[in-house]
């Protein structure tokens, strides 16, 4: 709470209204318009919820005109480079940076939790072998509830505990069997002597003839992706998440909802998304045509967008990008790829979009998509499972965000209200009269 109040006058002669401003550590103030209804009979309408903060959080931090990412405080820039993806679930799940023995501890109780029952196998054979991974992983995610009933009592913590362990542990599993079912190989099972990122890429390209050999800078550079998906604030598919866990819905039902909404190429399909408008600029000429397909961008009736570009929040370099450029180009130096069309494209779009007054005056910088996309692709990731691996990260955030939210003594169920638009009360008609 600050001393400062808001007064809001009405231009009728109503009488005006006063509602505290709430400080928080950093950021803007918010003023709490809780008591607006019962003082005026009205609502606020915040469609997209540009104005709009929906809960309190301690877990991360934006300032979107710095460039500027905190998890718990720390810079992600920091984060990337001195610790592993695990170091960070700890973090974000439990507020501080592990020490030696409870890194150890949590490490363990992480990889025994890689392998799922052995029925998901036969669930995930329901499946087109074509199907979108997005739509398996939204499926097998949703039906982890139907395996741990022991753990979904939201109000005791020791459950809430290992289902967040659970889903850390079984989601790249999960996300590596969607893989192998695609490709009609068998499923590779966890091998728990491995880092997480390690793990999860022998589950990917390993098969029973020829084992995956761990490359440290390869590995590295999946768990940085990791690290840098791993929370992002409220966002759609967090917001998604928090407001389907109001109900006290299970944590795997909600998780499922996050990741149905992570799919959209507005949000974690854009990296997917981004990728293949390169695809379709190579195809079409090329660095020689960027000059038509900027031209399309910038025209209002096409409906064309530059994938991998503009954020709600950062309205300046997105931190996560700069961090994700210089991945791509150690993956891209380590796999010995000099000459990629593909990257001459990316690289070519950036440079005319970062100069271009349309981009410059709309503040359209380009995100963590347009180089994730880059990088997953060299480092064999068909493009259809991007987005899946966005999922894999940012299970940590949205399992972090539900506990605090269940944790918070004034939780309430999430209903907003509306501005109604439609008919008034109305007479019914008999389908002859209609
Ligand atoms: N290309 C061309 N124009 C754009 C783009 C773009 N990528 N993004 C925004 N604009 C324009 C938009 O047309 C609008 O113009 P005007 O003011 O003339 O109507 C203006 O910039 C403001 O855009 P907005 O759509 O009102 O902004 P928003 O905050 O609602 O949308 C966004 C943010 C990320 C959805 C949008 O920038 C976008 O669609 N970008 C491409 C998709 C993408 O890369 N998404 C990944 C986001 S980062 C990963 C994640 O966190 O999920």
């Amino acid at each position: 709470m600050t001393d400062r109040t808001a007064t809001l006058s009405f231009s009728d002669g109503s009488p005006a209204v006063t509602f505290p401003v709430i400080a928080g550590t950093t950021g803007p103030d918010v003023v709490d318009i809780r008591t607006l209804y019962a003082k005026t009979g009205m609502f606020t309408y915040d469609p997209g919820f540009l104005s709009t903060g929906a809960c309190a959080s301690q877990i991360t931090f934006i300032d979107g005109d710095k460039g500027e990412l905190l998890y718990r405080g720390y810079p992600i820039e920091e984060l990337a480079v001195h610790c592993d993806f695990l170091d960070v679930c700890y973090l974000l799940l439990y507020g501080e940076l592990p020490n030696a023995a409870q890194q150890k501890e949590f490490d363990t109780r992480v990889t025994n939790h890689t392998m799922v029952n052995e029925q998901m196998q036969f669930f995930m054979r329901g499946f087109r072998r074509d199907a979108h991974p997005m739509a398996v992983l939204t499926g097998m995610v949703g039906a982890l509830s139907a395996f741990y009933p022991d753990s979904m009592n939201l109000h005791d913590p020791m459950q809430r505990d290992i289902s967040a362990i659970r889903l850390i542990g079984k989601l790249p599993t999960l996300v590596a069997m969607s893989y192998k079912y695609s490709m009609g190989q068998p499923y590779i099972y966890p091998r728990n002597e491995l880092s997480y990122a390690a793990n999860f890429m022998r589950m990917m390209f390993a098969t029973p003839c020829a084992d995956y050999e761990v490359n440290p800078v390869l590995v590295r550079a999946v768990d940085r992706i990791f690290i840098l998906h791993a929370d992002h604030e409220q966002n759609a598919s967090t917001s998604t998440v928090r407001l389907c866990a109001s109900s006290g819905t299970n944590p795997f039902a909600a998780i499922a909802a996050g990741v149905a909404c992570l799919w959209g190429p507005s949000h974690g399909g854009a990296n997917e998304a981004a990728l293949n408008m390169l695809y379709d600029i190579q195809a079409q000429g090329g660095v020689a045509k960027i000059g038509e397909f900027i031209a399309r961008v910038k025209d209002k009736n096409s409906n064309v967008k530059l994938m991998g570009f503009g954020h709600r929040v950062y309205k300046n370099y997105d931190p996560r990008a700069r961090i994700m450029q210089k991945t791509t180009h150690e993956v891209l130096g380590e796999l010995g790829i000099k000459d990629d069309p593909m990257l001459d494209v990316a690289m070519e779009l950036e440079k005319i979009a970062l100069t271009d007054e349309y981009f410059i005056e709309k503040k359209l910088y380009p995100n963590i998509d347009f180089y994730s996309g880059i990088t997953l692709k060299a480092l064999g990731f068909p493009t259809t499972m991007f987005t899946v691996l966005f999922a894999v990260a940012r299970t940590v955030g949205w399992i972090a965000q539900w506990k605090e939210m269940i944790e918070d003594p004034h939780q309430k169920i999430g209903r907003p209200r509306q501005l109604y638009t439609g008919a008034p009360q109305r007479d019914y008609v008999a389908i002859a009269k209609r």
